[in-house]
């Protein structure tokens, strides 16, 4: 059938009162995971304030409180950071199967297919238990960044690096990238776009984890939908596409030029605009405060100056704000990550926000199973082919 019989016209769905266009205002879910709200531009996990934990807690500490509901005391954040860390090494034969994977348009393809892997290899795929799923959450989180780096190297030509124990979730994951560990801010800088990116209420990406979980399929099925939606420019891609567009402008001096003819051309300008948030995106203020403060001499800088000036510019046209994607461009590009990498730099982060939203699920499981509304004809004959 081709396309334009697919399409539906606006105004059938228009007088259908009961139909919530992209669900948006629909309350599909009850979470304790995070609250957004997007009058007043906050947003929190599990009651803590998200600019909090930004600025003083880990993403480890992060990881606790969204799996388990409470920030962890010292014996219980230590032995977490441990378990993650022995989690780091992943089993050769997705080593194996990642070198016989040819090249494919973006590294979230590669990692999304890696994860649906690991279903195949789990030691025990019949215990559905709730410990068992944290288990298995807690090895994606740990695994994700192993499979992605040694994805990227290998992809240029170079070994992947073993993971190192001794380093922090996020400084563990620039090491075997880069084969070297990152210095103090730059720890910090990764550190804090991992917390912002660890969980947000039921976005796209998210919904499909739940609603996937919600058949009572596996952990591995959960994050495998969950990474194909992230990995839309309308959703976690638009890092991606907010980075090109900086440096498609290149310079200040054609920032308005740009900005102008894209409105104007009824382009989106990605990084901009969101569902819920009717204002700055907490995540985008913290993040622009922490690149600001940068010295002049570090590569993000530049370009967090750029895109203050298409933020500016978008505002003063459109009254649009930037969400968290447009911040989080110039934050891993500065870290010296490849651009069609970030979203699934993003899938390594929100990894958690996914797993604690499918054991949310799990644990009072009622089946996401919305209808439609049909519009298509009625009551017609079938006729057979030779008819036709
Ligand atoms: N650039 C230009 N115009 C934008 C825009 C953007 N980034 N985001 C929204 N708008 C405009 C739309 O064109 C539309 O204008 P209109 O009413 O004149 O037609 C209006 O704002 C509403 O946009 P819509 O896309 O219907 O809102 P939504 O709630 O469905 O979309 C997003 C939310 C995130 C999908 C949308 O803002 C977008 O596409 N942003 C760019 C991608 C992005 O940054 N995604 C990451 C989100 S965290």
């Amino acid at each position: 059938m081709g396309g334009d019989k697919l399409a539906i016209q606006r105004t059938d769905i228009e007088a259908e009162a009961r139909l919530e266009r992209g669900l948006a205002d629909v309350v599909a879910a009850m979470t304790r995971l995070s609250h957004v709200d997007g009058v007043e531009g906050k947003l929190s996990y599990c009651g803590y304030d998200v600019i909090d934990l930004a600025r003083y807690a880990t993403y480890e500490e992060t990881v606790y409180l969204l799996l388990y509901g409470d920030l962890p005391g010292s014996a219980q954040l230590s032995a977490l950071r441990s378990e993650l860390a022995r989690y780091r090494r992943v089993n050769p034969a997705l080593l194996q199967m990642l070198r016989a994977l040819p090249g494919a348009p973006t590294s979230m393809e590669v990692l999304r297919t890696l994860v649906s892997a690991m279903s195949a290899l789990d030691p025990s795929p019949l215990d559905k238990s709730q410990d068992a799923n944290l288990r298995r959450a807690k090895r994606l989180i740990s695994q994700l960044p192993t499979l992605l780096t040694a994805h990227l190297r290998l992809r240029q030509g170079e070994e992947p690096i073993q993971p190192s124990e001794d380093l922090g979730h996020a400084a563990n994951l620039y090491y075997m990238l880069h084969g070297a560990a990152p210095d103090a801010l730059e720890t910090r800088i990764l550190d804090m776009a991992f917390i912002l990116m660890a969980e947000h209420e039921l976005n796209a990406s998210t919904f499909a984890v739940r609603v996937v979980a919600s058949t009572l399929s596996d952990l591995f099925a959960a994050f495998t939908a969950g990474m194909g939606a992230l990995n839309g420019p309308l959703h976690g891609a638009a890092n991606t596409e907010s980075m090109k567009m900086l440096l498609e402008i290149g310079s200040e001096a054609n920032v308005e030029t740009y900005v102008q003819g894209a409105l104007a051309a009824k382009r989106k300008i990605m990084g901009f605009g969101h569902r819920v948030y009717k204002t700055w995106d907490p995540r985008a203020v913290i993040l622009r405060e922490m690149l600001s403060k940068l010295n002049d001499d570090l590569p993000a800088v530049h370009w967090c100056k750029l895109a203050d000036r298409v933020q500016d510019t978008v505002f003063k046209t459109k009254a649009l704000y930037p969400n968290v994607d447009f911040y989080a461009g110039p934050a891993l590009y500065g870290l010296g990550f490849p651009m069609e990498a970030f979203p699934a730099i993003f899938a390594c982060a929100r990894s958690v926000g996914w797993a604690a939203h499918a054991l949310e699920q799990y644990a009072d499981n009622h089946l996401i199973r919305p209808t439609t509304q049909y519009v298509g004809p009625e009551d017609r004959v079938y006729r057979p082919v030779q008819e036709r």
